[in-house]
């Protein structure tokens, strides 16, 4: 059991922020089932700051929405801390990524980190992402009915193959994203969430052992391509991350040794490749659903402008951000919104609900994405990476890539509805469409490209 959940303070409503009454596994159930919808109901209920009893948390997950509380847990680092928080992912991306590094290490590992994913680096890359997307266009354009989610996971993996890890072979790229698939398959990974003796391998059909095996399978495919880097006789010249962070170095003239490299690379790929696909699939999903908001969009682009573009991803990541909260622990006896928050306990940043705050968000149901052309929102109100000092440091890949697949699917084909517009899943912290985000494609039969 990792060190963050041996701590965790047991419940006591005392000790606590208000919870629902529910059993446990009724409360998961809802919460990923349902999970802006019961967060919702909570907050109703409770306030802005409330705990969930769900599993894997032996207390409570402590709640906080609101611009305030938001604020509070994402930059009062010495209150709230990070790393030890993400002890529930570390099995999957590595004890040693930068996600799971408590302070005070995370400072200087995240300045290690941080270069190679600067705005105007990751702008180099704009030419490769729009070819790999092109590549990518015909398993959508079919003018049937398709589920946007798997088909965004296969270019995010492409992208972040060829961008982070530098790999320029399709055969290596085809067999990364086998393993990762497996890997990642909601079954897989659920096991995460398992009270802790069924984690364990208990042989190779067990969940444990299943788990093992394919992070094993990944985990070496990642080690050959360092090596593989390493060697490289043109390292020099290339501008992957990983060959960028070969020579990176600190004050102290250290470098990432082959295990950090490791861990730091899975870590990479784990939090970049599902996240992007998945806003990539809510953002055509709701376009497809509001013809209005989606031919502006079309308007606006045919123009030569990229305003509404900025508008509608944004928008898309406040109505149905993809990962659903951050997480921290108490580092002391606390109070959040008037409540007691004990020690170790696990704090969310719960931003898919600050997101929906109507006093933050007039009509926040709507999805208008002209809301944010006019003046800066309030701080802290819009949080879809996260914020303070452990802030997504993939924010310009991300949203390279999901600018890019807009603007190129949008040059061609209009979004319709595929369904009835889809409801959200919980699945670990990303919030995907319940169907994968379905949506048909119709040709254009003009446009200024043609
Ligand atoms: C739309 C896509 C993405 C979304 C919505 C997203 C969102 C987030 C969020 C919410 C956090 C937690 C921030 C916090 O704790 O305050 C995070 C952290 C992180 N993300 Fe992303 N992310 C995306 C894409 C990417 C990409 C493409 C990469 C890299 C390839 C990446 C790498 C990371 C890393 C390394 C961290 C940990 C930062 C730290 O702890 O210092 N993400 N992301």
């Amino acid at each position: 059991m990792s060190v963050a959940f041996a701590r965790e303070p047991s419940w006591a409503p005392r000790l606590f922020p208000p919870a629902a009454r529910a059993p446990r596994a009724v409360q998961t159930a809802r919460m990923l089932l349902d999970p802006q919808g019961y967060a919702r109901s909570l907050r109703r209920r409770f306030g802005p700051v409330f705990s969930l009893r769900t599993y894997p948390y032996r207390g409570a997950l402590v709640c906080a929405a609101g611009a305030a509380a938001n604020r509070a847990v994402l930059t009062d680092h010495a209150r709230f801390t990070g790393g030890d928080a993400a002890a529930l992912l570390a099995p999957a991306v590595g004890a040693g990524s930068l996600i799971c590094t408590p302070p005070p290490l995370h400072r200087g590992h995240r300045k290690l980190l941080l270069p190679p994913f600067h705005g105007a680096r990751i702008a180099c890359w704009r030419e490769r992402v729009r070819e790999l997307v092109r590549s990518g266009l015909p398993g959508l354009l079919t003018g049937d009915g398709v589920a946007v989610r798997p088909w965004a996971q296969r270019l995010t993996l492409d992208i972040i193959l060829r961008v982070v890890f530098g790999v320029q072979v399709p055969a290596r790229a085809t067999a990364f994203r086998h393993a990762l698939d497996a890997f990642v398959a909601t079954g897989n990974l659920a096991v995460l969430f398992l009270p802790n003796p069924l984690q364990c391998d208990l042989g190779p059909l067990s969940p444990g052992g299943r788990f093992r095996r394919l992070r094993a399978a990944v985990r070496d495919l990642t080690r050959e391509e360092i090596a593989a880097r390493r060697a490289a006789p043109d390292r020099a010249r290339r501008d992957d991350v990983l060959s960028l962070l070969l020579d990176a170095r600190d004050e102290h003239g250290a470098g990432l040794d082959d295990a950090q490299l490791l861990d730091e690379l899975t870590g990479l790929v784990l939090a970049g490749y599902e996240t992007t696909a998945t806003t990539i699939a809510w953002t055509l999903h709701l376009l497809a659903h509001h013809p209005a908001a989606r031919d502006d969009l079309i308007a606006d682009l045919d123009a030569g402008s990229d305003r509404l573009l900025k508008a509608t991803v944004s928008e898309s990541g406040r109505l149905r951000p993809a990962v659903h909260h951050a997480m921290r622990t108490a580092a002391h006896d606390t109070e959040l919104g008037g409540h007691p928050v004990p020690r170790h306990a696990f704090v969310a940043a719960l931003f898919s609900l600050t997101h929906l705050d109507p006093e933050l968000w007039p009509r926040p149901d709507a999805f208008r994405p002209e809301r944010h052309l006019g003046a800066a929102p309030v701080p802290y109100s819009l949080t879809p990476f996260g914020g303070g000092l452990r802030r997504c440091i993939g924010v310009s890949l991300a949203q390279l890539e999901t600018e890019t697949v807009l603007r190129e699917i949008l040059a061609v084909a209009v979004p319709e509805p595929a369904g009835p517009p889809e409801t959200a899943r919980l699945v670990s912290v990303t919030m995907i469409p319940a169907q994968g985000g379905r949506v048909r494609l119709r040709a254009r039969r003009s446009h200024p490209a043609a």
